[in-house]
């Protein structure tokens, strides 16, 4: 990443947090600033992402999730980000490594097992944590996917307000109208790009 001179922000939280929506309003709201930018997503829409997806419908072992997320994300990094990145655009990623933490980990996975398998990633610039009660967010899922399960939400939520402290995440209060909380993530992106140009 010698060359790298865009910014890379994440966007985290769980199941039905409202990302895509307010993935999408930022990149067009940053788009509308100048900026190129890329948005993009994890299960990504890579081969591996592609299969992951499918694989998700089967009960699988945990380890065997947390492998594939892992791999999609390596593909996807070379493949998509790092380029975006090294041309100089602001890449807007819907979920990264802090999701197989907070995910596999509450699936019963060994914390330093899933951070020593991710220490190949590139850290982002900024990681936005869209946070909200799991009740109102399953409310707001509509898919009854694997993991979208109010009990499993919550250790997943608790999981990611630890990496959110440990880790200096922005964390958004997500559980309000769509108007306000995107308001304030470009607020708190508009303020993190100014401190970082001077
Ligand atoms: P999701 O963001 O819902 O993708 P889509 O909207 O395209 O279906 O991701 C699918 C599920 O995968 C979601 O419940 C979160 C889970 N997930 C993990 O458990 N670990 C990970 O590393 C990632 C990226 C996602």
């Amino acid at each position: 990443m010698e060359n790298k001179s865009g910014k890379f922000i994440v966007l985290e939280g769980i199941d039905g947090c409202g990302k895509s929506t307010h993935a999408r309003l930022l990149t067009k709201w940053l788009a509308s600033k100048g900026f190129s930018v890329l948005h993009t997503k994890e299960p990504s829409r890579g081969p591996i992402g592609l299969l992951l997806r499918q694989y998700l419908k089967l009960n699988a072992p945990p380890r065997v999730d947390a492998l594939l997320f892992t791999a999609d994300r390596a593909e996807h990094l070379e493949r998509e980000i790092k380029p975006a990145l090294n041309n100089g655009m602001v890449v807007v990623c819907e979920r990264y490594v802090y999701s197989t933490i907070a995910y596999q980990a509450a699936q019963g996975l060994n914390l330093n097992w899933l951070k020593k398998l991710n220490s190949f990633v590139l850290k982002p610039d900024l990681v936005l944590f869209l946070d909200i009660r799991p009740d109102i967010a399953v409310k707001r899922t509509t898919t009854n996917e694997k993991f979208e399960e109010l009990s499993f939400l919550k250790k997943v939520n608790a999981n990611f307000k630890k990496l959110a402290k440990n880790e200096q995440f922005l964390t958004i209060n997500a559980g309000r109208g769509k108007k306000v909380v995107q308001e304030e993530i470009r607020k708190k992106v508009l303020d993190w790009l100014t401190k970082e140009s001077l």
